[in-house]
């Protein structure tokens, strides 16, 4: 009888230990777990684009003097706008990179002449342009 108390006692003794180290182990793998989603989400996932912003964009461009350098499907003293969709996928990085560079100018993207700069544009109604130009990808 005694024998087989000690034999339980011990087989709940060794049960113990058996489940220490199983949640040690998985105590220890938790860390790295957990670190995987920080990563940069927004840079992966595109912006939603807003139907609205493509029309208010559309308007904003016709208005100013965009159309006297570029063309929606061909170049003309800048590049197509269909070409610059295709360059750039929309992510909010495209997005603020081709806004500044609209409201500052610039060249060297597609060849030696430079855009002129746009300071009286509003940095919002720039995104639109930008959101307009870079829809016309699919077309
Ligand atoms: C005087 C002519 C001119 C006008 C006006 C002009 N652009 Fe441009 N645009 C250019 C040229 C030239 C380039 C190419 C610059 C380069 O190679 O970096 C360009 C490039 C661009 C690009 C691509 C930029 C890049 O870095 O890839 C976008 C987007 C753009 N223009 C939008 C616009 C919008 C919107 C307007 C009106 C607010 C406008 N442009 C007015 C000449 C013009």
């Amino acid at each position: 009888m005694k024998q087989l108390v000690f034999s339980v006692l011990l087989i709940s003794i060794i049960g113990n230990l058996h489940v220490n180290a199983q949640t040690k182990s998985s105590g220890a793998k938790t860390p790295p777990a957990k670190k995987a989603p920080i990563t940069k989400p927004r840079q992966q996932t595109a912006p939603v684009i807003r139907q609205q912003d493509i029309d208010e964009g559309k308007q904003l461009l016709s208005k100013s003097d965009c159309l006297a350098c570029h063309k929606t499907d061909t170049k003309l003293v800048g590049p197509a706008y269909s070409d610059v969709a295709k360059k750039y996928p929309y992510t909010d990085t495209n997005l603020e990179l081709l806004s500044s560079k609209i409201i500052k100018g610039g060249s060297g993207s597609w060849g030696g002449v430079p855009m002129t700069p746009h300071p009286a544009l509003q940095h919002e109604d720039v995104k639109k342009m930008v959101t307009y130009i870079l829809s016309l990808k699919a077309k």
